[in-house]
């Protein structure tokens, strides 16, 4: 068995930003509303660039900071629901956009959990010895299914992606990756794709609409508070640790009310928390690898560091992570 630990990050987002007063021009809402019951102020909606390009700028900044060559890259996973194509997956459009013809590639969706798991995926087969290194990227364009005229969801989200470089390390670096799901509360967070379809019979038609985004909002914050506090102090327990031992703790950005209810029941201050999710909004599997690159860029995580990730979303799914830096 090996060690991997993450060498780098890097993170892209679309430059044109849409603050909650704009939102007040298409939906029944308003700045008031949404900050006090989200945290959220902007996020970022791309207009033009697909999932792809996000994925791929975010890849390269992290490439340019590790300082190594795309021909070297093994592995390249992306966690997405919106992914540009069916087929083919977002991570072969990467591989040809940034040049990385020598690695395998796949998708991979767990939604917002899914930069967790493949995280997952990719430290397991760097431990196993099957590769070496993974570029591991969550990307999403969650502005495609996104209901702007449904205020309770369209306030929410955001467009981003975030990436980081793991490899096979002699020292320390991700300890402990755990994922799970609650399949039974499917029903809870839906984005449709195709139904099945005869080919003797015209009838039924799909549209945009429904693959839009549905949301049983309380249901899912009654999860993610759960998880949120159950995963943190499965880690401490497991670990024999406390917030005084961790460096920082990034959360899925989906609701600064989540983040403020674990730490309050699990009395760790806010501090301990990163939080930007008044800049994006929730951008689903982007969101923790947006802010752990923001938190390094910041000098926020050196070395040696013991740093916290927890995800949920759709699926139900979640996954939580216990690096050392
Ligand atoms: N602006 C103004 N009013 C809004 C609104 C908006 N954007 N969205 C909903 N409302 C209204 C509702 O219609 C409702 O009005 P009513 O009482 O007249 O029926 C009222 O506000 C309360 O709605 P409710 O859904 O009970 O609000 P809430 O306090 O549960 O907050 C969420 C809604 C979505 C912010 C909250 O449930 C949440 O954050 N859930 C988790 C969602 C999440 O994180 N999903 C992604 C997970 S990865």
């Amino acid at each position: 068995m090996f060690n991997s630990r993450i060498v780098s990050t890097g993170s892209a987002v679309p430059d044109f930003i849409i603050d909650n007063s704009m939102l007040a021009e298409l939906v029944d809402t308003s700045d008031e509303w949404i900050t006090t019951r989200t945290g959220i102020r902007n996020r970022r909606i791309s207009r033009y660039k697909n999932t792809s390009d996000l994925a791929s700028e975010a890849a390269e900044k992290c490439l340019k900071n590790a300082g190594i060559k795309v021909e070297e890259i093994e592995m390249i996973i992306v966690a997405t629901v919106t992914p540009d194509t069916f087929t083919p997956s977002t991570a072969c459009i990467v591989q040809q956009k940034i040049g990385a013809f020598k690695a395998s590639a796949m998708d991979i969706n767990a939604a917002c959990s899914g930069f967790i798991y493949a995280l997952d995926i990719a430290d397991s087969m760097i431990s196993a010895g099957r590769f070496k290194n993974a570029l591991v990227i969550g990307a999403e364009c969650l502005s495609k299914i996104t209901d702007w005229k449904d205020r309770s969801t369209c306030v929410l989200f955001g467009d981003g992606a975030g990436a980081v470089f793991i490899e096979k390390s002699s020292e320390s670096g991700i300890i402990k990756v755990s994922t799970g799901a609650e399949g039974d509360k499917s029903g809870y967070l839906i984005s449709k794709a195709l139904p099945p379809r005869d080919p003797f019979q015209n009838k039924g038609s799909f549209s945009n609409e429904d693959s839009y985004i549905k949301m049983n909002g309380q249901e899912v914050f009654r999860f993610a508070t759960r998880i949120m506090v159950g995963s943190i102090k499965k880690l401490f327990d497991e670990y024999k640790i406390s917030h005084k031992d961790i460096k920082l703790i990034i959360p899925h950005q989906a609701n600064l009310r989540i983040i403020e209810f674990a730490s309050k029941k699990l009395a760790i201050p806010m501090e301990k928390f990163y939080v930007n999710l008044q800049d994006y909004g929730n951008t689903s599997s982007a969101s923790i690898p947006i802010a752990l690159n923001e938190a390094v860029e910041k000098g926020m995580i050196e070395k040696g560091d013991l740093i916290i990730a927890v995800g949920f979303g759709g699926g139900l799914t979640y996954g939580s992570i216990l690096i050392e830096w």
